[in-house]
């Protein structure tokens, strides 16, 4: 049986980044709509964070939903959306209580008018905790970021407030989204799928990945710490040979 005792709480990634997946083939198999598969995904969702604070990770970020994901049928689109608001709306309090703080990334002003205000509110609210940082990826894709910072960086040279022989690794970083968040050391994508999906392609040049079968919605603390086990039995290298490191 996979336990918290199992974990080097020394050695937990500071930053973990999730592909949330399999919510409609979870509802499929349950014979129900695939809205229901994302409504049983808010569980998974405190599980992961609860898990994550109890180990002491700093950053969780989950990827919510994708600029591509706009493509989905209008009804399923709205559900998510509404999904959003309300579970921010139901959970603020406990988010409180466990010292959360919520942070989003991604084309916010893209997203309908009551789920940036809800979004807002929430931000503003837990701006001051000090435990884990929940940051939702809404709207979000790498290549759209990637694209919104090229055309920054391009402006700010532009209007001399950078110089073209200035831009280096940490200035392309703090164009992103991600601002100053770590990198993530482990990205976790559930659901058999083995892809990135345009998830934070810079960000995890050196992330260890991790795919489990596990759909979204039957996703527990169990299979997260699974994962952090994994990841503490891996061997870094960062280019570097094994003596080097
Ligand atoms: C992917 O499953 C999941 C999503 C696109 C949405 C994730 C949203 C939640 C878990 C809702 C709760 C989250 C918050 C933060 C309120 P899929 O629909 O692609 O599943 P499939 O690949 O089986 O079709």
């Amino acid at each position: 049986m996979i336990g918290k005792d199992q974990i080097d709480l020394a050695n937990v990634p500071n930053h973990v980044a999730i592909i949330m997946d399999g919510n409609g083939r979870w509802a499929k198999q349950q014979g129900e709509l695939r809205t229901f598969g994302h409504t049983s995904g808010v569980e998974a969702v405190r599980e992961a964070l609860t898990a994550a604070g109890e180990i002491g990770i700093k950053h969780l970020t989950l990827y919510a939903f994708s600029t591509e994901n706009w493509n989905r049928p209008v009804e399923e689109v709205n559900a998510l959306m509404d999904l959003l608001v309300s579970t921010i709306m139901n959970e603020i309090d406990s988010l409180q209580e466990n010292k959360v703080k919520l942070t989003a990334i991604g084309n916010i002003s893209s997203l309908p008018d009551q789920c940036q205000n809800e979004l807002q509110k929430g931000i503003e609210e837990t701006a001051e905790n000090d435990g884990v940082n929940l940051n939702l990826a809404l709207s979000y894709s790498s290549r759209w970021e990637i694209t919104k910072a090229f055309k920054e960086i391009a402006k700010d040279v532009e209007l001399k407030n950078l110089r073209s022989d200035e831009i280096n690794e940490s200035i392309v970083s703090s164009y992103l989204t991600t601002g100053d968040l770590p990198d993530p050391e482990l990205m976790i994508r559930t659901s058999g799928e083995k892809r990135v999906s345009n998830f934070m392609l810079w960000q995890i040049a050196y992330s260890e990945l991790y795919f489990t079968d596990v759909l979204w919605p039957d996703f527990r603390k169990e299979d997260f710490y699974k994962a952090i086990i994994e990841f503490q039995n891996r061997e870094r290298r960062f280019g570097k040979t094994s003596e080097q490191k």
